[in-house]
C-alpha cells in the first residue's frame, strides 16, 4: 500500500481583518510547531498573505494563495501572478475552486490554464472539483469527475504532477454543514485515484494525495481522514478558529 502524507489546509476564504490574519497564523504556527508528521498550510485572503507569512515563518505551517493568474504577467488588472505570490512566500496555490467555478463563472479550459502556469512557475496546486447537488441528484457525480480532472490536468508531465493535490469538494457540502459520509468521501476519492490510474498510470494514481472538503469539523474529520483514499481535509469554517483547526490536524496526526 502507498503511504501518503496526511494534508491538511485551511481555506479562510474572504474572512479575517489584517490582526485577525496576524493572529490566527500565529495560534496554527503555535499548535503545529515543528511538528511535520501532517502536511498543514493556511490559505489566507491576498492582502494579508505577507504578515501571514511572517506569522507561520520558522513553524511547519506553509502558506497557500486562494487563487492564481492563469497568466505570468502583464495586463490583467486584478490578477495576481504565481511570482508574486512566490514572493509573498506562497508554497501552494488553490485552483479551481467551486465558489471560483460556479459563482465567478471560472471554466474548465481556465483553470487548466492556471494549473500550467502555477506549476510552470514553481508552486505546488490545490486543485479543487466536485458535484453540485443537482449533478448528485441526477447520478452525474463520476462524469463530473472525469471531466473536470481530464480538463483540469491535460498536458501535464509526470514532475508537474508531483506538486498537484486534488481536493474533493462536493458543492452540496460546502459551507451547509451536509459533510459527505466518510463513505461517500471515500466512495468519490477512488473513483477519482481510479480515473488517475486510467488515465496517467499507478504512479501518478498512489502518489497524488486527494483531500476531502466542505463542512469538515473537528468533530467529523477521523472518520473521513481513516478513509484509505482521504489524505487529508480542505477545511473552509473551521479552519477560522485556530483550536477547530489544529484539533482536524491533530486527527490527521492520529
Ligand atoms: P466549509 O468547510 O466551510 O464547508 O468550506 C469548504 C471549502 O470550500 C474549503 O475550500
Amino acid at each position: 500500500m502507498p503511504t501518503r502524507k496526511k494534508f491538511v489546509a485551511g481555506n479562510w476564504k474572504m474572512n479575517t481583518t489584517l490582526a485577525e490574519a496576524k493572529a490566527l497564523a500565529a495560534a496554527v504556527a503555535k499548535g503545529v510547531g515543528a511538528d511535520a508528521r501532517v502536511t498543514v498550510a493556511v490559505c489566507p485572503p491576498f492582502p494579508w498573505l505577507t504578515a501571514a507569512g511572517e506569522a507561520v515563518r520558522g513553524s511547519a505551517v506553509a502558506l497557500g494563495a486562494q487563487d492564481v493568474a492563469f497568466e505570468k504577467k502583464g495586463a490583467f488588472t486584478g490578477e495576481v501572478s504565481p511570482a508574486m505570490l512566490l514572493d509573498a512566500g506562497c508554497t501552494y496555490a488553490i485552483v479551481g475552486h467551486s465558489e471560483r467555478r460556479h459563482v465567478l463563472g471560472e471554466s474548465d479550459a481556465a483553470i487548466n490554464q492556471k494549473v500550467h502556469t502555477a506549476l510552470e512557475e514553481g508552486l505546488h496546486v490545490i486543485l479543487c472539483m466536485g458535484e453540485t447537488l443537482a449533478e448528485r441528484e441526477r447520478g452525474l457525480q463520476e462524469r463530473v469527475f472525469q471531466r473536470q480532472v481530464f480538463a483540469a490536468c491535460a498536458g501535464l508531465t509526470d514532475e508537474q504532477f508531483a506538486r498537484l493535490v486534488i481536493a474533493y469538494e462536493p458543492v452540496w457540502a460546502i459551507g451547509t454543514g451536509k459533510v459527505a459520509t466518510p463513505e461517500q468521501a471515500q466512495e468519490a476519492h477512488r473513483f477519482v485515484r481510479g480515473k488517475l490510474r486510467l488515465l496517467y498510470g499507478d504512479k501518478i494514481a498512489d502518489a497524488t494525495p486527494i483531500l476531502y472538503g466542505g463542512s469538515v469539523t473537528a468533530d467529523n474529520a477521523a472518520g473521513l481522514l481513516h478513509q484509505p483514499d482521504v489524505d487529508g481535509a480542505l477545511v473552509g469554517g473551521a479552519s477560522l478558529k485556530a483550536d477547530s483547526f489544529l484539533a482536524i490536524v491533530k486527527a490527521a496526526q492520529g
